[in-house]
């Protein structure tokens, strides 16, 4: 009997260890331990045997027994630490799953490709706080408190003179406040007005802004600049034209309009049978800004415009609703990688 248990042992422990998978490890188990197992036919033979063999025997059969239950346990935790179990649950030969990849949001690619255009024109981006004081959003801007403008700009206070600012051109101030010329910096961000949203308002919306100062920039240089950046974003095709504007902080102003690429200038819907779409504000910087940063407007001059980027991805491509920019729905998003 002793030899028996022993080689039985053995032989499961051998088996034990090459089992291949779960299925052959639950055979084993039957096998051995199940109702009619092999240990189990010992186990009965226990009754037939002397009285003073049957303790000691007894105790080997259910060390046995045991044995074989450990045996299995670890197998079945060395399989399921193994990669061969895949094969159990899963079939290698399907396709695999494609995780979602995701992509820049269209704002931000636009913003992406506006700044890429000005840093190879050898500018520099600058980012300046959404939370601003009076001061820099309108006076240092010279938009007198009792200004009109100030009506279409007027935003969200906050407390103590603290404001959502409602363009990036504050930050024209605060860089100059620590820099000093020549200079030429793009500066994109969000800005803030209290505009009911529609299709084409927004209460939070992205600005670039951009700002040069130098000894001798001229308005040649502001169209020149502002030519090169159209040409490049909207196509070769565009052309470029300069409407004389009005702003506190640029002397002179204008308004800048590029050909409407859907109809080539012949006049469709887009435009509203212009032909010209408008697309960002500019002029020489007003003396009195340089001034409230302790420039000389006697020798530094400069020029500064600003663009809506929503309203440029809008134009550029073909997207009628700015909600869509907020609205989070893959479809649309999707259609920007
Ligand atoms: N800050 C102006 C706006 O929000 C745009 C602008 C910037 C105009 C710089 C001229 C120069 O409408």
């Amino acid at each position: 009997m002793l030899d028996k248990i022993n080689a039985l042992g053995a032989e499961a422990s051998n088996e034990i260890k090459s089992a291949g998978d779960s299925k052959a490890l639950d055979d084993l188990r039957i096998r051995y331990l199940g109702r009619k197992g092999l240990v189990t036919e010992l186990l009965g033979q226990i009754a037939t045997l002397p009285p003073e063999e049957k303790p000691r025997l007894g105790k080997e059969l259910n060390a046995l027994k045991a044995n074989i239950d450990g045996a299995l346990k670890e197998r079945q935790a060395e399989l399921a630490r193994s990669p061969v179990m895949l094969k159990d649950f899963a079939d290698l030969t399907l396709p695999g799953f494609r995780p979602p990849a995701g992509s820049r949001h269209p704002l931000t690619k636009t913003i992406d490709d506006i700044c890429s255009i000005f840093l190879g024109m050898g500018f520099k981006i600058v980012e300046g706080p959404e939370i601003e004081t009076e001061f820099y959003n309108f006076e240092a801007l010279n938009i007198a408190l009792d200004h009109p403008s100030r009506d279409a700009f007027d935003t969200f206070y906050i407390k103590n003179q603290y404001m959502l600012r409602s363009h990036t051109s504050p930050v024209q101030v605060r860089f100059m406040e620590t820099e000093k010329p020549p200079f030429k910096i793009i500066v994109p961000g969000k800005v803030y007005r209290p505009d009911a949203v529609d299709a084409s308002h927004s209460f939070m919306f992205h600005q670039i802004e951009g700002l040069v100062a130098g000894d001798d920039v001229t308005f040649a240089d502001l169209k020149g600049a502002l030519s090169v950046f159209i040409k490049n974003y909207f196509g070769e095709d565009a052309k470029v034209r300069f409407r004389p504007h009005y702003f506190p902080f640029t002397e002179p102003s204008a308004e800048v309009d590029v050909s409407c690429f859907i109809c080539g200038g012949k006049g469709c819907s887009v435009c509203g049978k212009k032909g010209w779409l408008e697309i960002l504000g500019c002029g020489m910087v007003h003396p009195n800004v340089f001034k409230a940063v302790k420039y000389n407007p006697e020798k530094v001059t400069g020029f500064a415009f600003g663009m809506g980027v929503e309203r440029i991805a809008m134009l550029k491509y073909g997207i009628n609703d700015m909600r869509l920019f907020f609205e989070n729905d893959m479809r649309f998003l999707e259609q920007f990688r």
